[in-house]
């Protein structure tokens, strides 16, 4: 009997290894021998071995389910998945497993375009809660139940509902009562918990959404968790969600040809997790404390927490997560990110207006923290910012933020727009014209427009004002934005 100390699938794919098996298969490299030199000097023998895709052969089939089963165990679900194409995969199959073409799903506005590209393919139609926006951040927070249960009552026909807890912040809702709610109306709850693989295995850590009681949640084990990128699992629990019918989707979206390394790290993963993950985390938790004190003891520089708990929209935060702005030195985010990876070759996880969010995990030490914050406090003490130019963004942005909310009218469902006959215009000519593509503010990842949905000026306007700022946009076709596409009448 299988426990939670055993890597079935590892195991498997060790044991090949050694029996030496002659391989005239896939992938072509034959185990590193036909890789590039320098490639294979750095990647190492070892790994190159190990990178097979052999699922159909020997035993894996096997060691497969039994690392799934393990998982599932260790989840608290009925059914895990092993997935090799992120949460962004997870999420195109829950979407695809419950929506059919043309049925309404709720959403949050500030949803991941993984969610948003889903919605797309699935030909389903959107319809949003709002989120809140915390106006003194800057930063999009998540939903209330009472905005989800509102959202439910206005749109009765909706039987699907899907939510992000944490988001990309770390910032969590109240997912039981959101469960509770979705239930109660007898709707489907999908959670994209992509940043929130680890809450399970610690109890300082926001409620999972399988503990919630969600019928399907998707984890990006690759995010915050030492599976390899990539990685990443869906759970289902109850009996809402058809299995077989999950099982079809993932073999419909994923590749036919699964990287054996990726789905060992997953095995491994879990097996950290379930016999070693509260240590590990505890020590997480620690650093980053450590981290966002030293922080708040850095003239000019200001580093959030449990003070945002209780909030609108912050049901509960990630300790993990550490969201810094140097506003009053004059810094937007992206400014700080660039200063902070050229002179301390230090990479955070990502910027925003006003601030930079860096992720602490189990992987972290006590020296990197001390490195992190020393270089802030040089940073802070050298670097000569603009405060004005800061006032003036700030006050443009606290403007239009919270416009992000004021959802465009929708005139055709986004599947529709996006194969309509579509031509590109300039940004000002755009304006009263209808979406033909899908476009995000990069990060936090909004998005603005959804294919199918009408084109306004205030819209335009926070395009305009990001892009002064060195926001990124992606998933349009011309991401600098000098045009957009257009549905032809
Ligand atoms: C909230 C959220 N959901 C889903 C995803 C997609 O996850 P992955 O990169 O594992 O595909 C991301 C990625 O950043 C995310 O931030």
């Amino acid at each position: 009997m299988l426990t939670q100390k055993d890597t079935p699938y590892f195991d498997a794919m060790i044991k090949y290894v050694k029996d030496k098996v002659v391989p005239f298969h896939t992938p072509g490299h034959k185990q590193g021998g036909g890789t590039v030199k320098k490639f294979r000097d750095l990647i190492g023998e070892k790994a190159l071995k190990l990178d097979l895709d052999i699922d159909d052969i020997e035993n894996y089939d096997n060691a497969l389910k039994s690392a799934q089963r393990l998982t599932a165990k260790a989840y608290g679900a009925d059914n895990s998945f092993f997935l090799v194409n992120g949460s962004t995969g997870g999420i195109h199959t829950m979407l695809l497993a419950t929506c059919n073409y043309g049925d309404e799903i709720i959403v949050p506005r500030n949803a991941h375009k993984s969610v948003m590209s889903g919605i797309i393919m699935a030909g389903a139609v959107p319809v949003f809660i709002p989120y809140q926006i915390d106006k003194e951040l800057h930063v999009p927070f998540n939903v209330e139940p009472e905005d989800v249960e509102r959202t439910i009552k206005e749109h009765p026909k909706a039987k699907v509902l899907i939510i992000a807890s944490p988001t990309y912040y770390g910032l969590s809702t109240d997912t039981p009562e959101i469960v509770r709610i979705a239930h109660s109306y007898g709707k489907i709850i999908l959670i994209d918990e992509a940043w929130g693989a680890h809450f399970k295995f610690h109890p300082d850590l926001p409620v999972s959404a399988m503990d919630a009681g969600a019928d399907m949640c998707t984890n990006s084990t690759h995010k915050l968790l030492s599976g390899l990128t990539q990685s990443s699992m869906l759970h289902i629990q109850g009996n809402r969600v058809k299995k077989d019918r999950v099982k079809s989707m993932i073999t419909l979206i994923q590749t036919t040809s699964p990287s054996c390394l990726l789905r060992a790290s997953l095995d491994c993963t879990r097996m950290q997790m379930a016999t070693e993950g509260k240590s590990l985390l505890t020590k997480a938790i620690r650093l980053a404390e450590k981290a966002r004190n030293g922080i708040n003891k850095i003239q000019g520089l200001r580093c959030h927490g449990k003070e945002l708990v209780g909030k609108k929209g912050c049901y509960a935060m990630d300790p993990t997560r550490l969201i810094i702005t140097a506003k009053e030195l004059g810094y937007t985010g992206y400014d700080m990110e660039k200063i902070l990876r050229e002179k301390y070759k230090i990479k955070v996880e990502m910027a925003d207006l006003f601030n930079i969010v860096a992720i602490v995990s189990i992987g972290d030490t006590e020296k990197r923290i001390d490195y992190f914050l020393s270089s802030l406090a040089d940073f802070a003490s050298k670097e000569k910012g603009n405060v004005q130019k800061i006032q003036q963004i700030s006050k443009k942005y606290h403007n239009i933020i919270g416009s992000l909310n004021n959802v465009p009218q929708q005139l055709l469902i986004p599947h529709q727009a996006l194969f309509s006959p579509q031509k590109a215009v300039t940004l000002a000519r755009s304006v009263g014209g209808i979406s033909a593509e899908l476009i995000v503010s990069y990060p936090p990842g909004i998005p603005l427009l959804l294919p199918g949905e009408k084109i306004s000026g205030e819209v335009i306007d926070y395009i305009k004002i990001g892009m002064n700022a060195g926001m990124k946009f992606t998933s349009a076709e011309d991401n600098s934005l000098k045009t957009i596409k257009v549905v032809i009448d």
